[in-house]
């Protein structure tokens, strides 16, 4: 079966359909959302908070990035694979930025590469399109620019900052991104983003009219009970199964429940103890 292709990913704006893209940053994830039909699987630098524990996505590296890009890749049979540019990986020059996204193609297995931020990246954007790089744009909460946005707020509200963000929308568009994510952003200003643009936004925290919707896995299955913020919809809650499985393995293993006769392996018929053959 074939990856979905941005031309793919562009027509299902054309044609209304909407496009649904996860995070995955380990093969076995990568299977089971590509096999449940996802049109595009994001290596995204959340990363950094959802497998390496951090308090934010600043301590991804590139080396990060490219390694969880090729687990995933390996996984896909039909999505296509996105994987994002993590923080100082492209906003020191044009240049930096192609060579970072030509890393994430080359040993990431990407198939195209995310990064943050509106005029300001523009730049970095026509550079690496213009190499034969796709690229996605993110604008509205750009978690990368955390500590100068004052937290994990919602974007775009007022006049001004609404005027500056559909800007920023259109300078990634301008720059040749062939898609862009719109991260929490008040839902009336996502649609009027969505209805200027021709390429597709996706959507999170950004309401029901973007062209697409994009969720953290780990959010999606329920794996962090103590995390729910507003734009979440949780599918499944899976952190309380997991932790039951797994304690009733603990038990059973300190109970010498497990493993059973079923689960070893046996001698061949007549073999003789290992102890009568010295
Ligand atoms: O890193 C990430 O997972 C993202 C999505 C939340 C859009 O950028």
């Amino acid at each position: 079966m074939a990856r979905k292709t941005v031309l793919d990913l562009q027509k299902m704006k054309a044609g209304s359909q909407k496009i649904a893209m996860i995070t995955a940053y380990d093969y076995t994830t990568a299977r089971l959302v590509d096999a449940a039909g996802v049109d595009m699987v994001l290596v995204g630098d959340s990363v950094g908070m959802v497998v390496q524990g951090l308090p934010d996505t600043l301590g991804v590296t590139l080396d990060d990035m490219a390694y969880h890009g090729r687990c995933v890749a390996r996984g896909l049979q039909q999505a296509h694979l996105t994987v994002d540019l993590p923080f100082m990986s492209y906003q020191l020059s044009p240049e930096q930025a192609l060579a970072s996204a030509g890393r994430l193609v080359k040993e990431g297995g990407a198939q195209s590469v995310k990064l943050e931020g509106g005029e300001r990246s523009a730049p970095a954007i026509r550079k690496i399109v213009e190499a034969g790089i796709p690229v996605v744009g993110h604008v509205g909460l750009t978690p990368q620019s955390v500590h100068a946005l004052g937290g994990f707020k919602v974007q775009g509200r007022g006049e001004a900052a609404a005027r500056q963000l559909l800007r920023d929308a259109e300078a990634v568009q301008e720059a040749g991104a062939f898609c862009i994510v719109l991260e929490m952003v008040p839902a009336e200003l996502a649609a009027e983003i969505t209805e200027r643009l021709y390429i597709p936004t996706i959507g999170i925290g950004a309401g029901p009219d973007c062209d697409g919707q994009v969720l953290v896995v780990h959010d999606l299955l329920g794996l962090d009970s103590s995390f729910k913020p507003r734009f979440v919809k949780r599918y499944a809650e899976l952190e309380q199964p997991i932790v039951e499985a797994v304690r009733a393995y603990v038990g059973e293993v300190r109970s010498g429940a497990f493993p059973t006769p079923a689960h070893a392996f046996h001698r061949r018929k007549g073999a003789a103890k290992v102890a009568r053959l010295y």
